[in-house]
């Protein structure tokens, strides 16, 4: 019997994934909070495909509270899903944050009416095919990392059963981090070159690449994180192994002319850094330019 009431706000690439597999277990009761209105969404994952039926509402005054908000979004459509927020919410509901970057809590906190907010580290690729169509693929480890306390046990208890493996750490914010560290420097720079990972072969953006992770591993460890001395080298020698013709979603949201998620990467580093009065000239240059890029896309698209 489905006795957990749960929301999945968006439903793009990760929301989607993540409605596919809350849905395939059977103590869950799932609701998709999306813009248009999609009844089947075709779930890939592996060699099989099925079809999921979805309970999908694409109006926020229809929306009734819940146990689990997971909110899908990209960072900077927080605000955008606040009306959702707003109804679905009480005291008593959790708020699982599926998106990049660090400070989920401040991002989403003035939204949440009192919910608790739970960040998570999102590993899995979920990639849309088609408005009802995503793919599920696992990269390595767990899907998702949730910091351990209260929350952390009954989060990973909702995918129980599915093909998400929810990992649980005391050291969330090491975590955080280094999967920062690997956005700082893949998103701004396929954005900027308009080139996919293939580009990172080039020996001047390697250094760049290098100027920007020696930044941000410095503003890294003042917030905590237990970060190796030779992390930046160690990312980027990781970073190589992927594949050249890989994208990332901000090269993808660049082609497109859609608005940019640089304030929740390399802004991060940049307001953090501003917290302990450390520089980081390069991580600011990457937010300034993308920034304008990001505003260009979104007057363009009104
Ligand atoms: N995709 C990945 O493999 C991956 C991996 C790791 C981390 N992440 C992170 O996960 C987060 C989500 O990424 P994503 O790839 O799923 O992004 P996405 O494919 O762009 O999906 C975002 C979804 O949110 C929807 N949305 C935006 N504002 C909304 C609103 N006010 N109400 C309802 N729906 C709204 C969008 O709707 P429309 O379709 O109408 O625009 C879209 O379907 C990001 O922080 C991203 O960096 C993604």
């Amino acid at each position: 019997m489905a006795g957990r009431k749960i929301a999945v706000v968006g439903l793009g690439g990760i929301g989607g994934v993540a409605a596919a597999c809350l849905s395939l277990s059977p103590e869950n009761d799932v609701t998709v909070c999306a813009r248009r209105q999609i009844d089947t969404l075709t779930f890939d994952h592996h060699e099989d495909s099925s079809r999921i039926r979805l309970k999908t509402l694409t109006e926020p005054d229809m929306a009734e509270p819940v146990d689990w908000a997971i909110l899908c979004t990209k960072a900077q459509d927080v605000a955008s899903a606040a009306p959702w927020l707003e109804k679905l919410c009480t005291s008593k509901t959790t708020i699982a944050v599926l998106q990049n970057g660090i400070a989920h809590e401040e991002r989403v906190g003035p939204y949440a009416k009192g919910a608790t907010v739970l960040p998570a580290i999102v590993y899995y690729n979920g990639e849309r095919l088609a408005p009802d169509h995503v793919r599920l693929r696992h990269i390595s480890g767990h899907d998702l990392l949730v910091p351990a306390g209260p929350q952390a046990g009954a989060f990973a208890a909702l995918f129980d059963g599915t093909p998400i493996d929810v990992g649980i750490s005391a050291e969330f914010i090491t975590y955080q981090w280094r999967k920062l560290l690997v956005n700082v420097i893949a998103n701004p720079i396929t954005a900027l070159t308009r080139q996919r990972l293939g580009v990172f072969q080039r020996s001047d953006i390697q250094d760049l690449s290098l100027g920007i992770l020696r930044e941000a591993v410095v503003v890294g460890w003042a917030e905590g994180a237990q970060l190796r001395d030779n992390e930046a080298e160690s990312i980027l020698e990781t970073f190589l192994g992927y594949p050249a013709e890989a994208g990332t979603s901000m090269y993808f949201d660049c082609l497109a002319a859609r608005p940019l998620e640089i304030e929740a990467l390399n802004g991060a580093v940049v307001a953090a850094a501003r917290r302990h009065d450390i520089p980081t000239p390069l991580n600011g240059a990457m937010l300034t330019l993308l920034k304008a890029v990001s505003d260009a896309n979104a007057t363009e698209r009104g």
